[in-house]
């Protein structure tokens, strides 16, 4: 043996065991991180079921009259703070999707959501679950609603959201008071009920963007399940005290008019 080899040796023995030790340790912190993972998909997917339930829980409080719409939207928005949305997403996924039909003019693509509980039934919600898909060219153009109420979080890239308060109808018109213009980015959510916000308006901005829409309707008895009206507050006349009388147009004539360029 010359000279330094033993001592060679030895460190070469060191370093393989060091090296063995490392492996060791690294395939113990990949088990770990993949136990870690696991159980944070889990608390993720435990924290979205019971949110789910609390849009069930103010979801049956509208419908019985114990909340209004103003207060369900207000619900709501508390609710959009506390997901996260890749969570929110991901048991999206892992639930029964089914493509709504051809969008008309240039709507977005609608998607409805059946989710299921933890044993993989079907849930039977008090509300309707959908995602709308949007192309860069796809707009839901303005338009008011009767006896709903409905919310839509951003799940994916963002919106130019307009909405009016919808003060009252006057022959083939809304009067409608402006309220916001705003971009809502992922995670921020838009409602609309019957007290505000009635008309809306989502433009998708810089790219494709979708929704993860909560719609409840049938809510006046006696009343049809719901009312959707396309209008014009571009082509409004503008009264003395800052509101807008609104021609409502047909859905056609909305599509043609509300381009994705507006
Ligand atoms: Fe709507």
């Amino acid at each position: 043996m010359i000279p330094g080899e033993e001592a060679s040796m030895q460190d070469h023995l060191l370093w393989g065991r060091r090296e063995t030790l490392g492996a060791f340790l690294s395939a113990f912190a990949a088990v770990a991180l993949v136990r870690e993972a696991r159980g944070a998909a889990r608390s993720g997917e435990a924290a979205v079921r019971r949110w789910l339930d609390g849009q069930q829980d103010i979801a049956e409080a509208l419908a019985a009259g114990r909340l209004s719409g103003a207060r369900w939207a207000a619900e709501v928005e508390r609710l959009a703070r506390e997901v996260e949305v890749p969570a929110l997403m991901a048991v999206v996924n892992r639930s029964e999707i089914s493509r709504a039909g051809p969008p008309f003019g240039n709507d977005p693509q609608k998607r409805l959501i059946r989710f299921r509980d933890a044993a993989g039934q079907p849930r039977r919600l008090a509300y309707g679950a959908a995602l709308f898909d949007f192309q860069p060219h796809n707009v839901i153009t303005p338009h008011g609603h009767r006896h709903m109420v409905s919310a839509h979080l951003v799940v994916a890239g963002r919106f130019r959201v307009r909405n009016f308060d919808r003060l009252g109808d006057e022959g083939g018109a809304m009067r409608l008071r402006p309220t916001r213009d705003y971009v809502a980015r992922t995670g921020q959510v838009s409602t609309m009920c019957s007290e505000r916000d009635n008309v809306h308006w989502f433009v998708p901005q810089g790219g494709p963007a979708t929704t993860f829409d909560v719609v409840i309707s049938g809510l006046d008895p006696g009343a049809p399940d719901h009312l959707i009206q396309a209008v014009d507050p571009l082509r409004a006349r503008r009264r003395a005290d800052g509101t807008l009388l609104a021609p409502v147009i047909g859905f056609a004539e909305s599509s043609r008019r509300y381009t994705a360029a507006i």
